[in-house]
């Protein structure tokens, strides 16, 4: 399957790398190419610019938003969730027009300090926002209550006994990312129902985040006992 990834980071990296070693083919999106190519720094947390994460991964494309959302049969939204409305614009409602849009994206807004709050919650969501602005896209909120390598190996904590959620309107679309997700390995997928259940998994991060903090180690999930 050819998947567009919004996003350069860490998660959209991660995802990235994984969907390649699958036999997906991939290309990133960022702003400017030329300008991600030519970083030469790490990032905050200390992760090598894209060009020598890209060195290891030559099959992994990189384009701008608009390319790799042309490119993707499914497009992954992996951008800073602030960011995130500007990035899909940017990508083009055309190039989303009736395609898988996955959101993994929390809208932090980072400006005031750790830990930081939700920009939008409980009557709304990030995904909602993005499903509201390209009604041709088919949105679907999951992954966002992992970290980047919880997403992409489930197994890396407790044995992968442990929940992921999804969101979205529509049911074959949710279908397509749940098959993504058992790629991954991931079992307990929870379809929480329309893109309205993606307040849910967004305001986790409020106990997530604080998690984060006691625990000293992002390598965790929820886990839902029946
Ligand atoms: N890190 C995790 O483990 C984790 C886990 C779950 C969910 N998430 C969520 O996944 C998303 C990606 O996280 P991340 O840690 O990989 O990276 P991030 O730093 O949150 O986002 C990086 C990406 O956002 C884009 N971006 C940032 N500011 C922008 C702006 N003003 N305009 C346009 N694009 C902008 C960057 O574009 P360029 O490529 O042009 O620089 C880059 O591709 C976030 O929403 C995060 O909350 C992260």
């Amino acid at each position: 399957m050819k998947v567009g990834i919004l996003g350069t980071a860490t998660v959209g990296r991660t995802l990235a790398a994984r969907l390649g070693q699958l036999g997906h083919d991939v290309m990133n999106g960022t702003r400017d190419p030329k300008a991600t190519q030519a970083r030469s720094d790490a990032d905050m947390y200390g992760n090598p610019p894209f060009r020598i994460w890209s060195e290891d991964h030559p099959d992994i494309g990189l384009g701008s938003f608009a390319e790799a959302a042309a490119h993707g049969d499914i497009v992954i939204n992996a951008t800073a969730g602030g960011a995130s409305l500007g990035v899909v614009r940017l990508a083009g409602e055309g190039n989303l027009e009736g395609k898988v849009l996955l959101d993994v994206a929390n809208p932090l807004d980072t400006s005031q300090g750790m830990p930081p709050p939700l920009l939008m919650s409980n009557t709304d969501s990030l995904a909602e926002q993005i499903q509201r602005l390209l009604p041709g896209a088919r949105v679907v909120k999951s992954l966002n209550t992992v970290n980047a390598a919880v997403m992409v190996d489930p197994g890396r904590v407790g044995g992968g006994d442990h929940s992921v959620f999804l969101s979205g309107n529509d049911a074959d679309a949710k279908a397509t990312v749940a098959d993504l997700l058992r790629s991954f390995g991931w079992t307990d997928i929870i379809d929480l129902g329309d893109i309205t259940t993606a307040r849910g998994p967004e305001m986790l991060l409020a106990v997530w985040l604080r998690l984060l903090g006691v625990l000293r180690t992002p390598m965790y999930n929820f886990k839902v006992v029946r």
